[in-house]
């Protein structure tokens, strides 16, 4: 039997987006700036806005040793977590800019390791997490973590 996943999302500019999503996008454009990214040069923000109001950045850190720099997204959602662990993350946001400093023309999807700790996240709050992704061209919004990674792995897949 054949089977097949859609994945919904949406394409807007950024006069479509409301203010409480740009005023989101402004705060990961600028945790972009704080990036520590030597090797790669490639400059990544995020911003997280809890269900109380507050927004927390993070952007990607590097190291010497590659395997332990993080990425943006993971450095922001785990800071919220491990400060606000009783309030889900609503939106996040992510952006990032190339090495001659401009922002990026296409939306940066978060890689395949930072899907995996936001649906985490929308497992513990059993809320779904709003994902914003600026480009100078477009952003897209995708409703919810789980539209990113389809067939996932849960914890509850160990229960038996
Ligand atoms: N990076 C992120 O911060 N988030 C992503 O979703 C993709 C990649 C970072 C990791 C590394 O510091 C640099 O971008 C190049 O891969």
């Amino acid at each position: 039997m054949k089977k097949q996943i859609i994945v919904n999302y949406e394409s807007v500019s950024w006069e479509q987006l409301d203010q409480q999503d740009r005023e989101l996008i402004e705060k990961a454009k600028t945790a972009s700036l704080y990036s520590y990214a030597p090797f790669s040069q490639f400059h990544v923000g995020c911003a997280v806005r809890l269900d109380n109001g507050i927004i927390i950045t993070g952007n990607n850190q590097e190291n010497a040793s590659f395997p332990c720099g993080t990425c943006a997204e993971r450095s922001a959602i785990f800071y919220a977590h491990s400060n606000y662990p009783d309030h889900a993350p609503t939106t996040i946001a992510i952006t990032a800019r190339q090495q001659d400093g401009n922002f990026i023309k296409q939306p940066l999807p978060p890689c395949g390791a930072c899907r995996q700790a936001l649906l985490e996240m929308e497992h513990i709050y059993l809320k779904p997490m709003r994902i914003l992704l600026y480009s100078t061209t477009e952003t897209f919004i995708i409703p919810s973590v789980q539209d990113l990674l389809p067939l996932q792995f849960t914890a509850s897949m160990m229960e038996g």
